[in-house]
Formats: C-alpha cells, structure tokens, sequence
C-alpha cells in the first residue's frame, strides 16, 4: 500500500506536478515551496500523513551509530536547501535520516542578487549562486528551539558553519572570528547534533581561503580552542586533484573533527556532464551529475587513506539508490542529497531506503554498516 503510494507519487510528480513546477523559475519555486511547507507545518498532525506517504523506516538494516550519533537510516539532506532551518519537520516527516541545516553565517545575509538558480534538466543540475542567504545563526538557534522535541528525537540536525558573505571581515583572523561567532552559540546547545565547517562555498565573497593548507590549519587551531565536544564535520571542496586534497585531510585529521563531507558544488562549467553551453551571465557553480563522480572519486581514496580515522558523508549527484549505495561501497558511512529530491520528488528520499535494503539483501549484508567500504573488500561494487 505504502509502496503504491510512494509509486503514485512519483508518477503524479514527474507527470503533473514537475512540468507545472519547471514551468516557473526555479527562484520562484524555491520561494513557494518554503511558504506552502511552512504552512502544512503549521498542522502537525500532517506529518504522520506525509510520513506514512512517503518515508520508509527499516531501522535494523538502516540505523547505526556514527560519531556516537544514532541516524534512522543513511540518507540526509544535505546543506542549503533548509538554510534558516524552517522546515525541520518537513524534512524528518519525508523520511531523511538527518538534516544538515543552513549554511548558516555569524551575520545574517541577503546573498548575492538573484537569480540564485538556473536549472539544466538534460544534465541533472542546478546552477546555484545563493551565496549563503540565510537568517543568521542567532534567528535559526531561536527558530531550533521552537520545535516540538518530538521532531528532534531520533532526528540528528547537523548545523553547517560559513563565513558571513559580505565584503568586511575578509582578513584571515577576522573570518575565524566570524566562524567562531557562529560555534560559540551553537556548541552547547543540545538541540544541534553535529556542526560541519563549510569551507568550500565557491559563490562567496573573498572566495575560500580555508581551502588553502596553512590557512586551514590556522581555522581549525581556533577552532580546537572552543573545545566544541559534539561531532565536527567539514564541507570539503569537489574539483581537487587527489594530492591537494589530501593535504586538506592532512591537516584536518591533526585536530578536534571526526568526518569530511565530499562535498560541495562544482567549479566545472566545462565538465563533459554539463550538456549544454552555459551563458556567460549565468553565475553560479554546479549540482547533481556533474559533482558525481567527482565525489564517488574523493570518497575512494579518502576511505582508503583515512577510513579508521575519519567520517565520510557522501554527497554529490543521487539520484537514485544505487548511487546511494555507490558513494556506500566506497566508504561513505552516510549519503546526502538535495538536487535528486528536486528532479525527482520528495518520494525519492523514502525510495532510495527502500531499494537500500534490497540491495544489502542481494550482496548479502544485515546492516547498512556492513556495505560501508565494502567495494574495498571485494571485486563486485
Ligand atoms: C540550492 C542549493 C544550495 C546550496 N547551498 C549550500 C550551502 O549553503 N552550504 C553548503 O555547504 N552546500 C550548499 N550546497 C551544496 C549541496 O549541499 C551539495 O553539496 C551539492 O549540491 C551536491 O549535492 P546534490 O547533487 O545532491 O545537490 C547547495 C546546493 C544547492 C543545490
């Protein structure tokens, strides 16, 4: 029944819903999406009906402890679609296993003049140039605050860091001020799970200079120094050549973080996956296809190099289970997704789990725990 529902959705979606969506620009969608989930928000009791709709919960295959965290299953929303944390309950009730809220900055911000987004259906991508809107860290924490618990229990939020965008507080030692400003207020509440330092936003101003060794060192010094005793992930750039980015890991494993993220949009324009030429007006950097298999790469080698040590949320072009269970293999321990669910419906999320556990079923796995890395053990993935 529930699976019938979840089908019918989807061809309700691709059929009648996206055309009408896609009709719109994608501003405008985004714009309309956040109101009408804001106000079905305003009527708990349709979260059960979304839940029960669309989310599948398996817990004994899909739910692990990482980073001494409980996620219900792999598959979270990854940063920037919730950016002010207004639609937590939404989010939880279409069956993610977590959110990564924001990026939030220290100071709220207006982000870049729009339009934010250009959409390139034939190359499954987003051309985004928000360039950190958001409320600011202050106004999300009191926003986190007003949820019922209920959401929160069994829901890990992670809060991702950035820089506030804007021309001042450019210098090195102003930025980790900025950054600090942001942790200060989120470590010690209870209600933020996990934080995750985005460094490699690639629409802000001053660019990311955190993505250079030395200056990334001096980032996580600071950081270090708040003695921040929840889990520490860091939002790691996409189009480093293997030997640049595992100097970031370098350093990156010599302090207080426990898991990288692999990882934000593409700088590629030109990658052979953007089907079409892009106008030169047209700003921003790319989603979906185009970061994915940049992303399964950096997941192998960093698993291979750093899997005992370190975390790996792999994010970058799902679409369907099997890339989930791709990034998986090669050593993701949780996946994350944003321009998938917009291709393709808020059903994806509860579908992707689904098919997950017929796929730990058919290479004979219990637990999702058991896949992870697993394409390094044996020759079939
Ligand atoms: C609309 C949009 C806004 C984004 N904003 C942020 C952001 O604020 N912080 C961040 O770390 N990543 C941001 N990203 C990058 C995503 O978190 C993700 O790394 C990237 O889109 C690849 O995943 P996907 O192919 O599933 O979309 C954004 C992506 C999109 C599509």
């Amino acid at each position: 029944m529930i699976s019938f529902l979840s089908h019918t959705t989807t061809l309700l979606y691709q059929r009648a819903i996206k055309p009408i969506l896609f009709r719109s620009t994608p501003d405008a969608v985004h714009s309309r999406l956040i109101r009408l989930s804001a106000l079905r928000q305003k009527f708990p009791l349709s979260d059960s009906l979304v839940s029960l709709m669309w989310a599948y919960h398996n817990q004994a295959a899909l739910g692990q402890k990482i980073d001494g965290v409980y996620f219900p299953n792999p598959v979270g929303l990854s940063a920037g679609f919730d950016k002010s944390i207004e639609l937590l309950p939404t989010i939880k009730a279409v069956g993610f296993g977590y959110e990564t809220g924001g990026s939030v900055t220290f100071l709220p911000c207006e982000g870049n003049p729009r339009p934010w987004f250009y959409r390139l259906p034939t190359s499954k991508s987003l051309v985004v140039n928000v360039g950190l809107a958001n409320d600011g860290t202050t106004t999300a924490l009191q926003r986190i605050k007003r949820y019922r618990q209920k959401v929160l229990t069994d829901f890990p939020l992670v809060m991702s860091v950035a820089k506030t965008n804007n021309p001042q507080n450019c210098s090195d030692s102003e930025a980790i001020e900025d950054y600090l400003g942001s942790l200060q207020q989120l470590k010690d509440e209870p209600r933020v799970t996990i934080v995750e330092i985005n460094i490699s936003c690639p629409n802000a101003y001053g660019g990311e200079p955190f993505t250079d060794p030395p200056r990334l060192a001096a980032l996580m010094k600071a950081i270090d120094g708040l003695k921040i005793a929840k889990p520490i992930w860091v939002k790691m750039p996409i189009n480093l050549a293997w030997p640049e980015f595992d100097a970031l890991l370098k350093i990156i494993t010599a302090h207080n973080v426990q898991g990288v993220t692999i990882g934000n949009l593409s700088k590629d324009r030109r990658s052979e996956t953007v089907s079409v030429e892009l106008p030169n007006e047209v700003k921003g950097n790319l989603s979906g296809l185009p970061t994915q298999k940049l992303s399964d790469d950096l997941i192998e080698k960093t698993y291979r190099e750093y899997g005992d040590r370190l975390t790996i949320i792999g994010v970058g072009g799902i679409f369907t289970a099997e890339d989930a269970y791709r990034k998986i293999c090669l050593g993701a321990n949780l996946v994350g997704l944003i321009t998938g669910m917009i291709f393709e419906g808020p059903q994806l999320v509860g579908q992707v789990n689904r098919k997950l556990v017929e796929l730990l079923k058919r290479d004979n796995f219990s637990t999702i725990g058991e896949a992870v890395g697993s394409a390094h053990r044996t020759p079939q993935v």
